[in-house]
């Protein structure tokens, strides 16, 4: 059985129409958004799009953010780059990323997993990079209210968007629910809502305040 005979779902014309299909997996940093993309695009056999290294490799930065000690991304070149890039490939790519919206186009993507993460959890795992307290706490603070899902939804629309909570389940898991949904099961759509949850927990004035 070849690739193209085992795909189901939406995946099942990709052979005949020789097009490009994006899967999108956005979400605030430390949610596992490059754990699962490259563990999905094995499990699913497509090819995983690195857009730290394509940005390295094609130097598309604009300038240096002195405060945040990082490279700033020059966004309408490394869109263009991408679309240029991901014209050229075949079949299935994932792309992780968390500025989605900013540089790949709408019309290529396919399904957007957005990655959520308990923001106790991310606030651990942030702080094993030892990133500064600022910096931990605008990411934290980000995953509390929902930034990347309401991106994706309002750039994507929500028929595209399915979530994926990272604290809860292993990356074998998360892969697993990510397959069933591209092979077109019926798959239950997950809500989130941090607030309430930190509220009964009693750690909302943690980030809030
Ligand atoms: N499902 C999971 N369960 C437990 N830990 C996980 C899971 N997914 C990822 N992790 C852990 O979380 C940390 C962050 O993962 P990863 O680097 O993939 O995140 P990211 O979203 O790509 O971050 P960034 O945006 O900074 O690149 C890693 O230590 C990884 O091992
Ligand atoms: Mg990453």
């Amino acid at each position: 059985m070849n690739q193209e005979e085992g795909r189901t779902g939406w995946t099942r014309n990709l052979g005949d129409r020789k097009m490009q299909t994006v899967i999108i997996v956005p979400g605030t940093p430390g949610t596992g958004k490059t754990t699962f993309a490259k563990a999905l695009a094995k499990t699913i056999r497509a090819n995983y799009v690195n857009i730290t290294r394509h940005v390295s490799k094609h130097r598309l930065y604009r300038g240096v953010d002195r405060e945040r000690r990082t490279r700033i991304i020059d966004v309408p070149k490394t869109r263009a780059s991408l679309k240029r890039e991901l014209g050229t490939m075949h079949g299935l790519s994932v792309v992780d990323t968390h500025i989605p919206e900013e540089i790949i186009p709408r019309e290529i993507v396919k399904q957007v997993f957005v990655l959520r993460c308990h923001p106790r959890i991310l606030e651990g795992r942030l702080r094993r990079r030892r990133w500064k307290a600022s910096k931990i706490r605008e990411n934290v603070l980000a995953e509390v209210v929902d930034s990347c899902l309401s991106a994706g939804v309002k750039y994507f629309g929500w028929r595209r968007v399915i979530q994926i909570d990272t604290s809860r389940r292993n990356t074998r898991g998360c892969v697993a629910s990510a397959k069933m949904s591209i092979l077109g099961e019926p798959t239950k759509r997950i809500k989130i809502d941090w607030i309430s949850k930190l509220e009964r927990e009693g750690l909302l004035d943690r980030y809030l305040k």
